[in-house]
C-alpha cells in the first residue's frame, strides 16, 4: 500500500510509535525512526531493517522549533520524498490541578501540542511547496495522523496538562484538515489504548495479556495497522476525523457538536435564560459527559 512513499513516525523508539513504524514499513514505506532516545530509535530501525524493510534514525526534539525542521529536512534529504507523518511522541506528568507545578504544566503542553504542531508546520511547508511547484497538476500531497487520547477527548481527572493538550491535538487536526486541503494533505487523529511504559503502571494485570493465548487486545501493535490505513490512499477522502483504536475496535468521534440551542431577539438576562433553561438542555441532565466505551 504504501511502497515508495516515505513516513515520519515521531516517538517511534517504542510502544505505539514503535508498532506504527513496523506496520508502515511492512506496508512498503521508508520509516524515519524518530526518538529522542537514539538507541532506541536505533533498535526499531534494525528491526525493521531484520524484516526486510526500510528504516531510517533520527533523534531530534520534535517539540523543539529546530528539531522539527531537521526531523523533516532530513527525510526529504535523505529519502528525496515526505508523504507521511505521523504523530505520536510524548509524555505524561500527572498530578491534581491544585498540586500542579508550572514545569510538569509546560512540559506536557509543550511535548504534546508544540510536539504535534512543530513537525506539522515543516511537513506542511514542505507540501506546500511542492504544490505550488506542480502548478495546474494535482497536488502529491500527504497525509498526517495525529495522536490524541480518551483522556483529552473526555477529560481524564489528575491529568489537567495532558488533557489540554491532547482536545487542542482534536481541534488543531481539525483546522489542519481544513487548511491543508487545497495542497491534498489529509490530517486525521486517532486515540490509541494500549499496554505500554506510559500505562503499563495504571494498567498492572487488567491489561495482561491473555493466558489462553487468544488475541490481546492491550498489544501495542495493534494501532500501526490503522494508521497505515489512515496513511494509505485507500483513505484518500478520510481527513479531519477522530478515531478511538483499541484491540480489533475503531471508533469515529465527533467533537463539540450542538445539541441544545435557545434563541431570542433581544441581549438575555439571566431571569429569561432561566425561564427556558428546560430548552436548552433538553431531555438531558446538565452534568458531565458520559465517558466511552468502558470494559
Ligand atoms: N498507551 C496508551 O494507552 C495511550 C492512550 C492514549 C494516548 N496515548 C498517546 O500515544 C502516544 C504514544 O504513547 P506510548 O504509550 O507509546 O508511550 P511511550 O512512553 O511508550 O512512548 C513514547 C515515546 O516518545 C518518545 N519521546 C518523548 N518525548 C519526545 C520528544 N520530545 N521527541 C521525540 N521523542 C520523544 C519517548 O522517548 C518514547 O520512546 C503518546 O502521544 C500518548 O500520549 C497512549
Amino acid at each position: 500500500m504504501l511502497a515508495g512513499r516515505t513516513a515520519i513516525v515521531t516517538g517511534a523508539g517504542r510502544g505505539i510509535g514503535r508498532g506504527e513504524a513496523v506496520a508502515l514499513a511492512a506496508e512498503g514505506a521508508t520509516v524515519v525512526v524518530n526518538d529522542l532516545d537514539a538507541t532506541q530509535a536505533g533498535a526499531v530501525v534494525a528491526e525493521i531493517e531484520a524484516a526486510g524493510g526500510a528504516a531510517l534514525p533520527d533523534s531530534n526534539d520534535v517539540a523543539a522549533w529546530d528539531g522539527a525542521r531537521a526531523l523533516v529536512a532530513g527525510a526529504v534529504e535523505r529519502t528525496g520524498r515526505l508523504d507521511v507523518l505521523v504523530n505520536n511522541a510524548g509524555f505524561l506528568r500527572d498530578r491534581m490541578s491544585f498540586s500542579m507545578d508550572e514545569a510538569e504544566w509546560d512540559d506536557v503542553v509543550r511535548v504534546h501540542l508544540k510536539g504535534h504542531f512543530a513537525p506539522s508546520k515543516f511537513a506542511a511547508e514542505h507540501w506546500r511547496a511542492e504544490a505550488k511547484a506542480a502548478g495546474d497538476a494535482p497536488p502529491r500531497g500527504g497525509a498526517i495522523v495525529n495522536t490524541v487520547s480518551e483522556a483529552g477527548l473526555y477529560g481524564g481527572t489528575g491529568q489537567a496538562n495532558y488533557v489540554a493538550a491532547k482536545s487542542g491535538i482534536a481541534g488543531l487536526t481539525v483546522g489542519l484538515a481544513r487548511e491543508l486541503e487545497r495542497y491534498g494533505v489529509r490530517v486525521n487523529a486517532i486515540a490509541p489504548r494500549a499496554r505500554t511504559q506510559m500505562t503499563e503502571a495504571v494498567l498492572g494485570d487488567y491489561a495482561a495479556p491473555p493466558a489462553d493465548g487468544g488475541f490481546d487486545e492491550w498489544d501495542a501493535g495493534n494501532i500501526g495497522p490503522v494508521v497505515a490505513w489512515l496513511a494509505s490512499d485507500e483513505a484518500a477522502d478520510v481527513t479531519g476525523q477522530v478515531m478511538v483504536v483499541f484491540g480489533g475496535r475503531i471508533h469515529l468521534f465527533e467533537g463539540w457538536t450542538m445539541v441544545g440551542e435557545i434563541e431570542q431577539d433581544e441581549r438575555w438576562s439571566v431571569e429569561a435564560i432561566a425561564a427556558r433553561r428546560p430548552e436548552l438542555f433538553g431531555e438531558c441532565r446538565p452534568g458531565l459527559p458520559r465517558m466511552g466505551f468502558g470494559r
